[in-house]
């Protein structure tokens, strides 16, 4: 140790300072390098980009890309983080970057409302303090469902004040790609396609860290381990379970849940995140992520995405980690009321989806009072399913249908099944002009987009 280390090791031993531990790899996925040397600082440089995978035997496929990679490199910070991103344009298109679920102001946000796309060659640099822990993820809101379906995507984990040391973490970004035989996108046109603009666009690849085989590694039976899964598909609902292993689900989009759950599978729509708690199991040879769909006679098929074998070198005692857990939630008695209708409109290849009677172009913005329990009511009419998301704010789901809604956590995203209502509670903490959409994205590009602006 050099003597000006010594010296600052013993300063900060007086001072009583805590000394910062490193954060966790998120195994899995490309990091990105901090490039400013202040503890509460990290400054990343990001370039989108085309490139060229691989996915298809013998093919190759033309992507778009973050650093080169798809998805994109991991951005990790800790909670009261100042992040920096210092991001250039090198695609042949205007583009911006949004931060999907961070609270931060709206002028950073990266939206063409607000902010000017970034154009060719053009660098942009985004600033913001991540106020909460959690899973989020990046993308940019420009042609949404070409750019972030061609490979523009990636995972933003923040990480506790604290983070567990001895739970090792791993991260999983699931997508699908709809390839013709030859490696090449189909070139569908959203603007003249029916399947596209009712279904979305459902591709036929399915993806994990942008490979189309499974993630291989090992793990330790009985030392629990974090997995954080984002969905990051233009418009798929992809279920997932873990075999093999005991696993919860302890954390949804806003962070930790004060009450951790499991059930047999877990449906992860478009823009959602979970993070599982999964612990393996001694008596198994391996341990598998798996996504599950339905098929044509009422079951399952499945698709692993991490397969792991099992290392008896340092086995763990099978306990859960000691996450800090929120309290139980209570909500406020609620004093205001937004209130958004989904549906659709036209025919053929023309179909236009609206909120409360109206697409993108044609929207008036909601107005609501910020710092406010409040109480959202989104309801479906035309049948479809859409994962409707909010950004800069966070909400519970209250109820569904009438009923009270066992939807444990802090969500930004939530899913509306055909003719759904669901109420939703949010104190809109955050103030700013902030868009709410459809995460299908073939349905925001035809017109599922408002805004809400909170005073
Ligand atoms: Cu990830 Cu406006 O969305
Ligand atoms: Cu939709």
């Amino acid at each position: 140790m050099s003597r000006s280390l010594v010296a600052l090791a013993l300063l900060s031993a007086c001072s009583g300072t805590p000394e910062l531990l490193p954060l966790p790899a998120v195994e899995g996925l490309q990091a990105l390098p901090d490039l400013d040397p202040a503890d509460d600082v990290v400054e990343v440089e990001l370039v989108a980009a085309p490139t060229r995978v691989s996915w298809l035997d013998g093919t190759t496929t033309d992507v778009w890309a973050y650093n080169g990679v798809v998805p994109g490199p991991v951005l990790t910070a800790r909670v009261g983080d100042t992040v920096r991103v210092r991001f250039t344009n090198d695609l042949t298109e205007p583009t911006t970057i949004h931060w999907h679920g961070l609270r931060i102001p709206d002028v950073m946000d990266g939206v063409p409302a607000i902010q000017d796309p970034i154009q060719p060659g053009e660098t942009f640099t985004y600033e913001f303090v991540v106020p909460d822990a959690g899973t989020f993820w990046y993308h940019p809101h420009v042609r949404g469902h070409e750019q972030i379906e061609r490979g523009l995507h990636g995972m933003l984990v923040v990480h506790e004040a604290e983070p567990l040391q001895d739970v090792p973490q791993r991260g999983f970004v699931l997508d699908d790609a709809l390839l013709d035989d030859s490696g090449a996108w189909y070139t569908f046109d959203v603007d003249n396609s029916h399947p596209l603009q009712v279904h979305g666009r459902n591709g036929n690849v399915l993806l994990v860290n942008g490979q189309v085989d499974p993630v291989e590694g090992t793990v330790s039976p009985g030392v629990a381990e974090r997995w954080r899964l984002v969905n990051t598909a233009n418009a798929r609902n992809l279920w997932v379970q873990v075999e093999g292993a005991d696993w919860r689900v302890v954390g949804v989009d806003g962070g930790l849940v004060a009450e951790p759950y499991t059930a047999e599978r877990v449906l992860l729509p478009p823009g959602r995140r979970f993070d599982l708690e999964v612990i393996p199991k001694g008596s198994v040879d391996a341990v598998q992520l798996l996504v599950a769909l339905p098929n044509q006679t009422g079951g399952w098929d499945t698709w692993p995405m991490f397969e792991a074998g099992l290392d008896w070198e340092n086995p763990g005692t099978g306990a859960a980690p000691a996450w800090s857990l929120p309290e139980p939630f209570t909500p406020e008695p609620t004093t205001q009321d937004v209130e958004l209708e989904f549906d659709v409109e036209g025919g053929g290849a023309n179909i236009h989806w609206t909120i409360n009677g109206a697409t993108w172009e044609e929207h008036q913005a909601i107005h609501a009072t910020g710092h406010t329990p409040t109480r959202i009511v989104v309801r479906e009419l035309s049948g479809a399913f859409h994962p409707f998301h909010l950004h800069g704010q966070f909400f519970r789901v209250i109820e569904r249908n009438g009923e009270p809604a066992d939807e444990p956590g802090w969500q930004d995203t939530v899913l509306l099944n055909g003719d759904d209502e669901v109420v939703l509670y949010s104190e809109l903490d955050n103030p700013g002009r902030w868009m709410t959409h459809c995460h299908i994205l073939e349905h925001a590009e035809r017109g599922m987009m408002t805004e809400l602006v909170v005073e």
